[in-house]
């Protein structure tokens, strides 16, 4: 087989890396106690909207955004890129692209309606935080893919994908149960946008 025809070759099961599944079956008691506890757990975080400089253990953001990776894909495709940011210039300039973007939702893009609706939350363009936070976590959505050989690889469902490993992100941060990451929460979410 031409190596070209080989990419064109749809990956079979002999290709794929296989990974035991592995569950534990709880007694129904015990599964309701536990949905219960991350009920509760969840329903505990807040969008805030000021943000601690203190730093944040990089162990900690490895694994929540290990935890992220751990989501489903439209066909495995996994079509999502995560990239923290600390460095201070970087940071800045991100902060200057959001706010241009976000003054242009609030002055025309999004229109009357949107502005009106946001008013009780107290927000505008205005994002210190992107200077001040010590991490960012930038998530981009890889609308396609490639094959080895460069060819277009599709990458099904997306956004959707990559909104599932956000949520996943975002319920990780909050079981490590700090203040720092609750905020850090809202400072990564504000960069999806
Ligand atoms: C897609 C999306 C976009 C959001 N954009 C903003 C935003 O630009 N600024 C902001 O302060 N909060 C933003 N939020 C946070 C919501 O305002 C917040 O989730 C909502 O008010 C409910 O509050 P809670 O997160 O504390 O439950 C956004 C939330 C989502 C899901």
């Amino acid at each position: 087989m031409k190596e070209a025809d080989a990419d064109e070759r749809p990956e079979s099961e002999e290709d794929v890396e296989h990974i035991p599944f592995s569950h534990t079956r709880y007694p129904e008691k015990e599964m309701a106690k536990r949905s219960q506890e991350f009920y509760e757990l969840l329903n505990k975080r807040r969008s805030v909207r000021f943000i601690s400089n203190e730093q944040v253990p990089m162990e900690v953001i490895n694994n929540v955004i290990k935890a992220a990776g751990t989501a489903p894909s439209g066909a495995h495709t996994e079509p999502w890129t995560f990239v923290l940011v600390k460095d201070p210039d970087v940071k800045h300039k991100i902060r200057e692209i959001i706010e241009k973007e976000e003054e242009i939702n609030y002055m025309k893009r999004m229109g009357h309606r949107w502005v009106t609706d946001l008013k009780k939350l107290r927000t505008n363009w205005v994002k210190e935080y992107l200077d001040t936070a010590p991490v960012l976590i930038l998530i981009f959505k890889q609308v396609h893919g490639f094959t080895p050989s460069g060819r277009k690889k599709v990458h099904y469902y997306n956004e959707i994908s990559v909104s599932i490993a956000c949520g996943i992100l975002l319920a990780a941060l909050q079981v490590t149960q700090t203040i720092v990451l609750k905020e850090l929460a809202l400072a990564s979410f504000l960069n999806l946008q």
